[in-house]
């Protein structure tokens, strides 16, 4: 992953205008790093299966990475979520203004189709590449999620739906970046197999953030918490005991998943997701 941020700090957006604070504002966030979740997950299956292919791959980890950078920018608005701290830093709405962080998130979602197109793969893997990162970041992905996410916001869904909105807002962007992996390395069954795993990680993942959102302080998260009262998430629906109990039988599932794996995907794998499927455990 040190390779991953020399990459990233090496392609940061670059804006030279008279305008005072945009450029540092494109980049603020990006370099405030967080987990870089998705990113290793593209990189871990590229280096299973073609390590000689790491250094292309990451483009399409960076591409991830802007198109997730940009959902935060714009989850952290005063029209959404409304939260004054991500990454431990001050939101970009806080230390500039509203425009700023809703144009910032405009241009790191474009960025991010712009990096992927400039990536040294065949026509037919770029596309391909394109077509997921903006079939599940998009209007049938991650910005589906966030609609129902915000429009439903004091109004109790059920459990069934709050799982199509976590796959959604959350699940479908960390499958894709494990069928991506797959993609570029040419591995079109796994590509499948890899992207229904991806889905339940996912939707772990973001059961995860709603039972940290209670039981850790802004401090630790890097970001506000306490904040889900008004959604529609696990432990607001469920309470913190079913999610956690809940959270467990997926945890158990997916680490069984995990041990059908091809022995070197296994291997590069392990580390990471025994780590976060566990990470409710704390
Ligand atoms: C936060 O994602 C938003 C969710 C989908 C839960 P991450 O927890 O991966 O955030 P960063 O990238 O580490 O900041
Ligand atoms: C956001 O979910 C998911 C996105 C698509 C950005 P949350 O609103 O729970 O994420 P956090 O807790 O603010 O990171
Ligand atoms: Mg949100
Ligand atoms: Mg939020
Ligand atoms: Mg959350």
């Amino acid at each position: 992953m040190q390779k991953f941020e020399q990459f990233l700090l090496e392609h940061l957006p670059i804006s030279q205008s008279f305008h005072p604070h945009y450029e540092a504002a494109l980049q603020e966030m990006l370099k405030a790093g967080g987990k870089r979740f998705r990113p290793a997950l593209l990189l871990g299956v590229v280096k299973a299966y073609n390590p000689l292919m790491l250094q292309s791959a990451n483009y399409a980890a960076y591409a991830i990475e802007l198109l997730h950078t940009y959902s935060l920018i714009h989850d952290d608005l005063p029209a959404m979520d409304n939260s004054p701290l991500r990454r431990g830093k001050p939101t970009l709405h806080v230390i500039y203004d509203e425009v700023t962080a809703i144009l910032v998130g405009d241009a790191l979602n474009t960025y991010a189709f712009e990096v992927l197109s400039n990536a040294p793969f065949s026509d037919y893997t770029r596309v391909k590449l394109i077509q997921e990162l903006a079939y599940n970041g998009g209007l049938n992905g991650m910005v589906l999620g966030q609609a129902i996410d915000c429009h439903f916001e004091n109004q109790p869904l059920s459990v069934e739906d709050i799982k199509f909105l976590h796959t959604n807002k959350t699940a479908k962007l960390i499958a894709a970046s494990l069928k991506m992996g797959a993609i570029i390395v040419g591995k079109e069954d796994l590509a499948k197999e890899l992207y229904d795993f991806g889905i339940e990680l996912g939707v772990l993942f973001q059961i995860q953030d709603d039972i940290l959102d209670v039981t850790q302080s802004s401090q630790e998260a890097g970001k506000l918490t306490n904040n889900d009262e008004d959604k529609n998430s696990f432990v607001t629906i469920l309470g913190l005991e079913k999610s956690l109990e809940e959270a467990n039988a997926l945890a158990s599932k997916l680490l069984a998943q995990l041990q059908t794996f091809e022995t070197q995907l296994q291997e590069e794998l392990s580390p990471l997701l025994v780590k976060y499927i566990n990470r409710h455990k704390g």
